[in-house]
């Protein structure tokens, strides 16, 4: 059910932890499935995603899918960091069972919360960037057609 890449994510999630005084800190739930997961982004002068961490209290594919993508927001730019999707996450990790697909979506908008307070705190604004839900669960079944 689960691939290859997935499990090794589950069972060895990286960038596991915090970031104390973090550039961003995101945080967001699902009320539906009571998931919830914090992203910690440290950015330097230059915009680059110099560190990034992230919390879950969450289901094994909210842990593999924040492992990606905290893999993939590593050492790139804000502008690149957007580009980091829920389906580009997905695919990094060779795709997710459809009744999963709305865990990925939890790591998109951790990053994009994240990313929302580090503008918010530095008085800029980050192209394509809306304020963040704190609850997904909104739209979730959308998202999921979508894929
Ligand atoms: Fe809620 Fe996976 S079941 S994030």
């Amino acid at each position: 059910m689960y691939s290859e890449k997935v499990m090794d994510h589950f069972e060895h999630p990286r960038n596991v932890g915090e970031i104390e005084n973090a550039s961003g800190v995101g945080t967001v739930g699902n009320a539906k499935c009571g998931d919830i997961m914090r992203i910690y982004l440290d950015i330097d002068e230059n915009g680059i995603i110099r560190d990034v961490k992230f919390k879950t209290f969450g289901c094994g594919a909210a842990v593999a899918t924040s492992s990606m993508a905290t893999e993939l927001v590593k050492g790139k730019s804000v502008r690149e960091a957007m580009e980091v999707t829920n389906k580009a996450v997905m695919e990094a990790l060779d795709g997710l069972p459809p009744v999963k697909v709305h865990c990925s979506l939890l790591a998109e908008e951790a990053i994009h919360a994240a990313l929302w307070d580090y503008a918010q705190k530095n008085g800029i604004s980050i192209e394509g960037l809306e304020k963040p839900k704190s609850d997904i669960h909104e739209g979730e079944e959308e998202a999921e057609e979508e894929y």
